[in-house]
């Protein structure tokens, strides 16, 4: 299959790296014009160490990519998808594989007529200058923005599968995402606001019952029916999972990086804001991360 990565960071190049050695066709898109790219990837359980060079920024190759996947910090989709998307096939599948919901509504509104299909990823990676630490394989899930059934991307996905198990199709990834989204909102700031690592928050239990009950209200307000204590148990999986990480988050604010806090708690005011309701902590996380961000 023919594939371009936009985004070569630390996700984008696991994937560059992946799905070259299954024998696709890829290209990775950058910022920058470099036609070649040199892939660095250290695979931290086994310390494998993996370098090759994969073609960049071809704007022919990128007319006949059958499907791009966008693996971009969120803030940063539109803008890119916006300077390709004239490039693109009308049947090239888009794939937006980041933290934080409201890119999605952001390509319909910069009239993207591509397919699209969106997802999550639980695979911990981080990079340090030109070399990518791949520190654990994690799942990925995607599914269809549209009633679309599985049958249509079938191919995407068992040439995703094969080369980053497992990959799942998730028939409600709206729903999926948005779980997620409710981890990394509690997650992401605390664990910025505390400068801890992800495992160092659980005796922030009153804020994390707080938030939980906040989000659950959210997302049953956007359709998603879930229950408090099952969203709660999932939080706590994810902190107990990833207890010895730093969060994304935290990383960006420590590099002096702009964070995804607009896509993260930033989009669940947005939503409430349509519901006309006011989620106090959720608030207050929000203002304190934007605060230190400047
Ligand atoms: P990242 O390392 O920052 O990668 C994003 C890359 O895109 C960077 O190399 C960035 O370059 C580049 N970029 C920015 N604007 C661009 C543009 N207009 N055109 C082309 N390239 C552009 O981020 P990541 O860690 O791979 O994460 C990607 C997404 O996956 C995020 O939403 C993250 O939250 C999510 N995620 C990450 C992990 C993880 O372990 N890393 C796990 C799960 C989910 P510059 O750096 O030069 O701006
Ligand atoms: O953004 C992150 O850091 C990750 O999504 C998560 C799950 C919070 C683990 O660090």
């Amino acid at each position: 299959m023919k594939i371009t990565v936009l985004g070569c960071g630390a996700i984008g190049r696991i994937l560059i790296h992946a799905l070259s050695v299954r024998g696709h066709q890829i290209q990775g898109w950058t910022k920058r014009s470099e036609k070649i790219l040199k892939i660095k990837i250290v695979q931290v359980k086994n310390l494998n160490r993996i370098e090759f060079p994969v073609y960049a920024n071809r704007r022919n190759f990128l007319k006949n990519t059958q499907l791009l996947i966008v693996t971009l910090k969120a803030h940063q989709v539109k803008k890119a998808i916006r300077s390709i998307q004239m490039f693109l096939g009308k049947e090239c599948v888009i794939l937006l594989l980041h933290n934080g919901i409201g890119t999605e509504e952001e390509l319909h509104k910069i009239n993207t007529n591509n397919p699209i299909l969106i997802g999550n990823t639980t695979h911990s990676a981080y990079r340090k200058k030109e070399t990518v630490f791949h520190i654990r394989k994690g799942v990925t899930t995607i599914g269809s923005t549209k009633k679309f059934n599985k049958k249509k991307f079938s191919l995407i996905l068992k040439v995703l599968e094969e080369a980053i198990p497992i990959v799942k199709w998730s028939k409600r990834i709206h729903f999926s995402n948005w779980l997620k989204l409710s981890a990394n909102c509690i997650i992401n700031p605390l664990t910025t606001l505390k400068r801890c690592k992800n495992g160092k928050i659980k005796k922030y239990r009153e804020t994390i019952s707080l938030l939980c009950r906040e989000l659950t209200m959210i997302m049953n307000l956007e359709g998603h029916k879930v229950k408090e204590e099952y969203l709660s148990k999932y939080v706590y999986e994810v902190i107990e999972k990833t207890k010895r990480n730093y969060s994304s988050m935290l990383q960006d604010f420590l590099n002096g990086k702009k964070t995804e806090i607009d896509y993260l708690n930033g989009y669940v005011i947005k939503r409430c804001k349509i519901h006309r309701i006011n989620l106090p902590t959720n608030n207050f996380l929000y203002k304190e991360i934007k605060k230190i961000e400047k």
